[in-house]
């Protein structure tokens, strides 16, 4: 697991805080640091839309402008349950593709979307910033390193059968 730095104790902020560092806290990286966090997050919440600006000391309506200006940003959790795979160079190398593959297979859904239910939605990211741990997903914000197929199914069947239990 990737320890945040958030004081929500959402881990996923510590991945945000990789990709700031690597863009250097440049405002001018908004579009870039906006499709980190929409892979990291599955879509941009007004949380983190309204830290993202925070830590470009941009205005928050200038971040929500940006983001509301694309179609290619999204704004609603895509489906109760998601799997966003790193599929940047390292974790490719390390096998990302084979997990991608696997939960297309195992789920009926193709990576980007949502299954028909909407209980579980597979997307695909750009370098997540932690690529000494590659493969890296994140299921339901959990972020895990070295990634295999066989544990990344297991970690989606477990929270998709946490729900069921519940
Ligand atoms: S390429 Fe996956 S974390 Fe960098």
């Amino acid at each position: 697991m990737v320890s945040g730095v958030h004081p929500s104790g959402d881990e996923r902020f510590g991945l945000v805080d990789t990709a700031l560092t690597r863009a250097r806290y440049a405002p001018d990286q908004l579009i870039e640091l906006l499709h980190v966090a929409q892979g990291i997050f599955g879509h941009l919440s007004p949380d983190v839309l309204h830290y993202l600006a925070r830590e470009l000391r941009l205005p928050p309506s200038t971040v929500f402008g940006v983001a509301t200006f694309y179609s290619l940003f999204t704004f609603e959790p895509p489906g109760d349950h998601s799997c966003t795979v790193c599929t940047g160079t390292a974790c490719f190398v390390e096998g990302a593709d084979e997990i991608v593959a696997a939960l297309q297979d195992a789920h009926g859904v193709v990576a980007g979307h949502t299954a028909p239910d909407r209980r579980f939605a597979l997307s695909t990211a750009r370098c997540l910033g932690s690529c000494g741990m590659a493969p890296v997903i994140v299921v339901d914000g959990a972020v895990s390193g070295y990634a295999t197929v066989e544990s990344t199914l297991q970690a989606v069947q477990a929270v998709l059968a946490e729900e069921v239990a519940g």
